[in-house]
């Protein structure tokens, strides 16, 4: 699913929050936004899935302008997202978590199935993307007990048995430890290979952006600075000036 936005912005006050963004991102692309702290980035997710209303400027999810339509009707076209807080319980199992979320999404055409497909078709998507994340030997084991790296990889189950076309991904190796970013990292390229997923994700660490995105955005004060290859992106003396004293 295509995801755009035309000269999209967040004024709080007098203050552009998010300045004129136009940003497109094809069905099927990898897009990582990299920017200082406090250069808009979450609020451009926020502004994307509905949580924050804009002050100027469109969104469409395809050819559908959700401008003003509230977050669920995004999330029903094919919008996915995490969220900085987690949205797991931690009383139920992995298995029983991804679930939930399988059952939440497949529930609609429940009357349509016999009633051992309602009860299997939820429990196999949810196997399928815990497998697909790395969390399958821990399904069965209670949410509150996985380390804070599986927890993440849980949100991104959560998120993925929903089947969104596109994902907005804030960070998700945020506060992870050095040893399991590589397999989280692996298993976000692996859904954007084989799954065919429209993804945008905001990630700090270009290291770990090189290998992944088709294109990288710089965000700025609210504004969109470049938006190119990474090694072009890496080249960029307008992006190096702009980070001067800020790590890329
Ligand atoms: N509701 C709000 N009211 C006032 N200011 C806000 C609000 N939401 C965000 N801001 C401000 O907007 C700016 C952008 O914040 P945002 O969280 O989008 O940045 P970010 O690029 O995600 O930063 P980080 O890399 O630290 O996550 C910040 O200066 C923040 O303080
Ligand atoms: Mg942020």
């Amino acid at each position: 699913m295509r995801l755009s936005t035309r000269a999209l912005g967040l004024r709080i006050g007098a203050v552009p929050i998010v300045d004129d963004v136009s940003l497109d991102v094809r069905s099927g692309e990898f897009v990582v936004i990299i920017g200082p702290n406090g250069a808009g980035k979450t609020t451009l997710f926020n502004l994307l899935s509905g949580v924050t209303r804009a002050t100027s400027g469109t969104i469409a999810l395809g050819d559908v302008d959700v401008t003003s339509a509230p977050p669920y009707r995004r999330a029903r076209l094919g919008l996915g997202r995490t969220f900085q807080t987690s949205t797991i319980f931690p009383a139920l199992t992995t298995l029983e978590n991804a679930r939930v979320a399988a059952q939440a999404s497949l529930g609609g055409s429940g009357t349509m199935w016999r009633l051992a497909d309602r009860e299997r078709a939820p429990r196999e998507r949810a196997l399928a993307v815990l497998e697909s994340v790395g969390l399958a030997h821990r399904a069965h084991d209670v949410s509150g007990s996985l380390s804070h790296g599986e927890k993440r990889k849980l949100d991104l189950a959560i998120l993925l048995c929903g089947e969104p076309s596109a994902i907005l991904l804030d960070e998700p190796t945020a506060g992870m430890a050095a040893e399991d970013i590589p397999a989280m990292v692996a298993s976000i390229a692996a859904i954007h290979r084989d799954q065919k997923k429209t993804i945008l994700m905001v990630e700090h660490r270009m290291d770990l952006v090189l290998g992944l995105a088709d294109r990288v955005a710089v965000m700025h004060h609210g504004a969109l600075l470049a938006i190119d290859t990474p090694e072009r992106i890496v080249a960029n003396e307008t992006v190096q000036s702009a980070y001067l004293g800020d790590p890329l």
